[in-house]
């Protein structure tokens, strides 16, 4: 099963991405869980990504692509991944195409977790993160459930820098849902729901 998450900031994206990875055994690749990485051993990507992802706008394509292009050759993806973050745009969307089909692979299912941005805004900024795996949860949850790791609030979960990526989302990342349903792939659920709920919604589009 190779899977593309769509949804603005703080849908989802990532919560369902854990359950499917619990159940499935799929290859998560997070665009954002891989750039933040990068930010904190301050590699020349981190260095280079840093600033765009604290104002909340999106990080140059080739960076990006060139980290997603090595996560897709990886051998965990190989029988199946779950893109979350990426593509953020079009000419994302049609460079993930011309991968796929050189690798012989293609996607199955684009994904688009639907929730209204007050909803957003409250998630994110409510939103707490472990600084070792990524696993997200909501404040007053100190301890990572996954790794024992700290969890902290992320620069760009701060009220301005929302409001930021919901606009870079709303322009550049939501015409991606013609795209794919052009692409005769696109799923649609309802994420304003509690997260089981959401989840048996997606297993169920998934796996009929
Ligand atoms: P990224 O990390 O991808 O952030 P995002 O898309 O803004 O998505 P989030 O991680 O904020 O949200 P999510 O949908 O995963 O929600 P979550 O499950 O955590 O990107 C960060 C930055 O990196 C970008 O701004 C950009 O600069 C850069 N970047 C990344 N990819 C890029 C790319 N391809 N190109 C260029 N730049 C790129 O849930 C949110 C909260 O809500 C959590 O607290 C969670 O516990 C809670 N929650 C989840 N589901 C529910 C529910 N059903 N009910 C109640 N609460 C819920
Ligand atoms: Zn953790």
């Amino acid at each position: 099963m190779n899977i593309v998450l769509l949804g603005a900031p703080g849908a989802g994206k990532g919560t369902q991405a854990q359950k499917l990875v619990e159940e499935f055994g799929l290859a998560h690749i997070s665009t954002g869980d891989l750039l933040r990485a990068a930010v904190k051993v301050q590699s020349e990507l981190g260095l280079q990504a840093k600033a765009y992802m604290d104002a909340g706008k999106l990080v140059p394509d080739q960076l990006v692509i060139n980290l997603v292009k090595e996560r897709l050759e990886a051998d965990d993806a190989q029988s199946g991944f779950i893109l979350d973050g990426f593509p953020r745009n079009t000419a994302q969307a049609v460079t993930l195409d011309s991968e796929l089909a050189a690798m012989e692979r293609n996607l199955d299912a684009a994904l688009l977790v639907d929730v209204k941005p007050d909803v957003i805004v409250k998630r994110l900024s409510s939103r707490r993160t472990c600084r070792s795996c990524g696993y997200t949860a909501p404040a007053g949850v100190d301890v990572c459930p996954r790794c024992g790791g700290e969890m902290y609030q992320r620069d760009d979960d701060k009220p301005e820098t929302i409001q930021k990526r919901l606009d870079v989302y709303q322009t550049q990342t939501a015409p991606l849902i013609e795209y794919y349903r052009g692409h005769s792939i696109l799923k649609e659920v309802d994420g304003d729901r509690p997260v089981d709920e959401v989840y048996a919604d997606v297993r169920a589009l998934l796996t009929k």
